[in-house]
């Protein structure tokens, strides 16, 4: 039986991943069928369950099930236990289920591969202390920037975060949005949901250094909120969430099958789709 994946979520109808791994599948020769499945909110475990015994292999997992993978995995990588949510669940062979997260890899990886960003001796800024900033925080300190400052509307979140990550070895601070004046970043990501009303997180004009960068982590057919407001405010470059959501993808379908998918031709298919 061919092995079976498959992204989880409610809604699922307008995911891009059952494109992108089956084009991932298509280059790489693996033989594999990817699917979408629309999991029951009262009952995750069950539809998970089902899906394994029906063949399944692994399973991407989206809004609003993150959570739940993470409680319902048998085991956890050490970038997902402290990103507190799953996004890509493994099935071993002694019939474990491992769960990791891949949002973070993928948002270096575009960064740094895709872009050419060099974080050492950079400060970064990360907007938004939920599930979004959760899930990247690791891969992030694991690129040493100088700094790595935590702002959000509500600061006790952003400081119970950086309190976590302590012992990275890089210097971390927690912070409200409203502690941001006087501070500058090389780098600021957005992980609020502001976006999802065409909103931007309240913060200082001048906040971007020279020749600084930004990205926010949605994407969307049309320029983000967070994207404009860079453009707007001299950002070097401004980008979305696109590449991120193909990187991840990626390292999810390497956990899966050992083989890691070129990712360029991807985005830029995605991208031209999303322009016409
Ligand atoms: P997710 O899992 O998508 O990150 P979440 O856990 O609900 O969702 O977190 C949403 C994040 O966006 C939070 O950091 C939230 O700030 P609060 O903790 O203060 O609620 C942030 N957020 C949402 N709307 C925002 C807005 N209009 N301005 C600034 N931050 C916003």
């Amino acid at each position: 039986m061919t092995d079976r994946y498959a992204v989880i979520g409610n809604p699922i109808e307008h995911s891009k991943s059952p494109f992108i791994h089956q084009a991932f599948a298509g280059q790489t020769g693996e033989a594999l069928t990817y699917g979408r499945i629309l999991g029951d909110p009262e009952d995750f475990a069950g539809s998970v369950r089902d899906f394994l015994a029906r063949g399944g292999k692994g399973l991407n997992v989206t809004v609003p099930f993150k959570e739940e993978a993470w409680r319902l995995a048998d085991e956890l990588t050490s970038r997902a236990r402290v990103a507190g949510a799953v996004n890509t669940l493994v099935l071993q062979p002694d019939g474990n289920l491992l769960g990791d997260n891949t949002d973070g890899v993928g948002l270096v990886r575009d960064l740094v591969q895709n872009h050419g960003f060099d974080f050492r001796g950079k400060r970064v800024l990360l907007l938004g202390a939920g599930g979004a900033s959760r899930g990247v925080v690791r891969p992030l300190l694991e690129q040493h920037p100088a700094l790595l400052v935590i702002a959000n509307r509500t600061a006790e979140k952003a400081r119970a975060l950086a309190d976590e990550l302590r012992d990275e070895g890089v210097e971390v601070k927690g912070c409200g949005l409203d502690e941001l004046p006087g501070m500058q970043f090389d780098l600021i990501i957005n992980g609020t949901a502001a976006g999802l009303k065409g909103q931007v997180p309240h913060i200082p004009d001048d906040c971007l250094a020279p020749g600084g960068w930004v990205y926010d982590m949605m994407y969307a057919s049309e320029p983000t909120a967070f994207v404009r407001w860079g453009q707007a405010h001299g950002a070097e470059k401004a980008l979305d969430g696109l590449g991120m959501l193909v990187e991840q993808a990626a390292e999810s379908f390497r956990l899966w099958r050992g083989v890691k998918p070129e990712t360029r031709e991807i985005i830029d298919a995605l991208r031209s789709d999303q322009q016409r």
